[in-house]
């Protein structure tokens, strides 16, 4: 006997319409998601001038200490011809060497920085300064202080068992004191 029920292909099934319905206002809030995101992409690269770096540059990490630019003395802040501050600097486990940058405010400053081994991060909370150290490549990144005043500058990225004791220190300065200590030594920073 063929007596027990079957169901009906010919009827919508309330269920599938229900999924159907909840399926398609997922699609939209996604497609909405990702459409405020550019805006919001299109609103930081167009007036606030954020942009992903225009060149790749790299540094092999296994000769950061015996030549080029990441070698021991030429770390640190450094005045340029134009008058702005080139500082460079290395992350590595778990340190920042220089572990105190000084700058001088009211002055362009740029950072170079690169990893010794694994991915570090490079953040000064409060301002533009937020970028990841990644072993191989430099990380270059353009910030002016206008008052003097100290900052601290924790690695942001977790990169092993000692990330969160790896922290660094960034002493802005009164221009003209800079230029005084400036002057007499090729390399700036406050260890002491
Ligand atoms: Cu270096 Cu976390």
């Amino acid at each position: 006997m063929m007596d027990h029920a079957t169901p009906d292909a010919h009827v919508p099934d309330a269920g599938a319409e229900l999924a159907a319905r909840t399926e398609r206002r997922w699609a939209a809030i996604s497609v909405a998601i990702v459409a405020v995101l550019v805006v919001m992409a299109g609103y930081a690269g167009i007036h606030q001038a954020t942009m992903p770096q225009s060149q790749v540059e790299t540094a092999d990490p296994r000769t950061l200490h015996l030549a080029g630019e990441f070698i021991e003395s030429n770390l640190g802040s450094a005045v340029q011809p134009d008058g702005s501050v080139l500082v460079r600097a290395i992350g590595q486990q778990y340190s920042f060497t220089p572990p105190c940058i000084m700058v001088p405010a009211a002055t362009p400053i740029t950072f170079r920085a690169t990893s010794a081994d694994v991915v570090h991060g490079f953040l000064i909370p409060g301002t533009v300064v937020n970028t990841m150290l990644v072993p191989g490549y430099v990380s270059s990144i353009s910030m002016r202080f206008e008052a003097p005043g100290e900052h601290l500058m924790p690695c942001h990225e977790f990169c092993g068992a000692g990330h969160e004791g790896m922290w660094g220190r960034v002493k802005v300065i009164d221009r003209a004191e800079f230029q005084r200590l400036a002057a007499d030594k090729r390399r700036l920073s406050c260890v002491e």
